[in-house]
């Protein structure tokens, strides 16, 4: 059976929430139509400071960005009539480690049924950690079926932080968050400009910068990247603390250093930790996420990575920026089949499970 369904995804990067009308079969997917609504800017403050919110402020903004995603599930299915939606949410806290293990995402489901008058599955991290997993990373099991029949890949996605999965030959051998993603860059871009740019767009500041050697050596020995997976981190792990002690003051002109050194990071984790557990030899690395935009990233991964190819997921028919919203479609379709819908190996969890809340159309 094929169901069209929206997945509405908005990641730690808080740029927006992406929403992905996808028809999903029993073998394979289709993305139709994808695009990304930015929040408008007050809401995108407020997400980034979501972990300060006292109970009034985060119960309001649950309400407001079940709105959001209500309208980007409107818009994106315009004249079409979609089975169901996968809502991932906005996580405003992840704490796998802590006692007893919690994680938090918000963007009221009620209303995005309400507003669209269709069913919609949600806050799909919980019961993976209630099963005693880390709640993440949860897409692997969608690059297993993207991805699991062809060789040995690395399908990596990098959007406010970078994870990987290895599969290929029939299997998932691994997946983790590798470390530092978009967001560490956005932030150090937002501080450096006092909130006048967003991204360093293409990478082009990054490309003019020199990284620092010495800082890098600094980064790179954090525990997290020694960690054997299962693993996985929240936005704050690499974020303004780690910019706070590395770059006390960030301003225009030291910026394209920062950013030269803060994209080395990125592209260094990334390549250690899938060297680090590819069970053989791959034969591609695949991206998707906001970061296959960021050209002189990509260069870096080339080289690092060399000979392997690196590639990015639109050249395997998922548009990069898709990804994670079709894999969230995917998800919540397995979920109304009563079907399980992550990987416990990459999460960690005790046995598979069916992720994820279903609030009635
Ligand atoms: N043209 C671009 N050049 C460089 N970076 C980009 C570009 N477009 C998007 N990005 C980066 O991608 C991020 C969004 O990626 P996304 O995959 O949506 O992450 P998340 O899942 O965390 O929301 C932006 O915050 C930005 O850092
Ligand atoms: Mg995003």
């Amino acid at each position: 059976m094929s169901r069209l369904t929206v997945g509405l995804m908005s990641g730690t990067s808080a740029d927006g929430v992406t929403a992905a009308l996808v028809q999903v079969g029993a073998r394979e997917v289709r993305v139709r139509r994808f695009a990304t609504y930015a929040y408008p800017p007050a809401l995108k403050r407020l997400v980034l400071a979501a972990p300060e919110l006292r109970a009034p402020e985060l119960s309001r903004l649950n309400f407001a960005l079940g709105e959001e995603f209500a309208r980007a599930a409107r818009r994106i299915s315009r004249g079409t009539r979609p089975a169901a939606i996968g809502s991932h949410g906005q996580t405003v806290w992840h704490g796998p480690d802590a006692s007893p293990p919690n994680t938090l995402q918000i963007g009221e489901p009620a209303v995005i049924a309400e507003r669209t008058g269709l069913p919609v599955v949600a806050d799909f991290r919980p019961r993976d950690m209630a099963a005693g997993g880390q709640g993440a990373p949860l897409i692997p099991a969608f690059d297993l079926f993207l991805f699991g029949r062809g060789p040995l890949r690395a399908v990596v996605n990098i959007g406010g932080i970078a994870n990987a999965s290895l599969t290929g030959r029939g299997r998932l051998f691994s997946a983790f968050d590798a470390g530092p993603g978009n967001a560490l860059m956005d932030e150090a871009v937002r501080r450096a400009t006092r909130g006048r740019a967003e991204l360093d767009r293409g990478g082009r500041l990054a490309a003019s910068g020199r990284p620092d050697e010495s800082l890098l050596r600094r980064l790179l020995a954090h525990p997290y990247f020694k960690a054997a997976p299962p693993k996985s981190l929240d936005r704050s792990a690499f974020g303004p603390a780690l910019l706070d002690r590395a770059y006390p003051r960030l301003d225009a002109r030291r910026l394209p250093d920062a950013l030269a050194t803060l994209a080395e990071l990125t592209a260094r984790a990334l390549w250690f930790a899938v060297l680090e557990n590819a069970p053989g030899p791959l034969a591609e690395v695949v991206v998707s996420g906001g970061g296959a935009f960021n050209a002189h990233l990509m260069r870096r991964l080339a080289a690092l990575f060399a000979p392997v190819p690196v590639s990015d997921s639109a050249a395997h028919g998922m548009p990069v920026m898709a990804k994670e919203a079709a894999g969230f479609a995917w998800m919540a379709s397995r979920a109304l089949d009563s079907q399980p819908n992550h990987a416990p190996a990459a999460t960690g969890a005790r046995g598979a499970r069916v992720l994820g809340k279903i609030v009635p159309a």
